[in-house]
């Protein structure tokens, strides 16, 4: 057994502790987002995985990385990080692969009918996020940036928080569940024989949104959210 990796750990707080455990818990499909809370024995369990082989494969992934949260120090560097990597991100890129799924499945349906199940679900998870980053930051982050500051909260903004983070994890349960229809969908983002240039470039692209997301919702779910929440008390 692993000395320096405590199996009874969150999942959530071994990737805050080092953001690099992200990428193996990744590979072996284990949900370190919204399933955070869940000790990292217990998720190797349910996996039906050798806890000391995970440990094993996060010891390699802290020598291999730098194990640096980047650039924040406060919650408001937090939230204008999430802003900058991942709201951003997603703005850019969920246009852009809508058209891509969309001629994709225009293209290649007849032979591989499940990309016009791709092509909804991607759809509804595009205006489902688009619409809940403009909600964080038209409402919940402003409020845990003003707490941030040390200035009392009035009562309306501390019951508006509570109850926009309630909202936001349960906004980030259906998107996991969206994202991972979509891997089912694409057998893993398997790559067809018969896959064109566009094709395996959507494929890699759902792959990344995936990946972009876990982490997204990670420094929400196990990491702002949880800090807000602990100001208010
Ligand atoms: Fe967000
Ligand atoms: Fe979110």
């Amino acid at each position: 057994m692993n000395a320096t990796i405590d199996p009874e750990r969150q999942l959530g707080q071994l990737v805050e502790d080092n953001p690099d455990f992200a990428r193996v818990f990744e590979s072996l499909d284990i949900d370190y987002c919204c399933g955070g809370t869940v000790s990292l024995a217990t998720a190797c369990a349910d996996a039906g995985l050798e806890v000391a082989d995970v440990c094993d494969r996060l010891e390699a992934a802290r020598s291999e990385g730098d194990g640096r949260e980047r650039g924040w120090e406060s919650l408001t560097q937090l939230a204008n990080l999430i802003v900058w990597e991942h709201h951003r991100y997603l703005r850019t890129e969920l246009p852009e692969l809508e058209a891509l799924v969309e001629k994709v499945a225009r293209v290649h349906g007849d032979a591989h009918p499940s990309l016009r199940k791709v092509e909804t679900e991607f759809r509804d998870l595009a205006a489902e996020l688009s619409t809940h980053i403009d909600d964080e930051e038209q409402t919940a982050f402003p409020i845990i940036k003003k707490l941030d500051t040390g200035v009392e909260l009035t009562v309306a903004e501390r019951e508006t928080l509570w109850e926009e983070i309630d909202q936001l994890e349960a906004d980030h349960d259906e998107t996991a569940a969206r994202l991972e229809r979509l891997e089912e969908l694409t057998d893993g983002y398997a790559v067809p024989d018969d896959a064109c240039t566009s094709y395996r470039s959507m494929l890699d692209r759902l792959a990344e949104l995936e990946r972009n997301t876990h982490m997204h919702v990670h420094r929400e779910n196990n990491v702002l959210f949880p800090k807000a929440e602990s100001k208010l008390d």
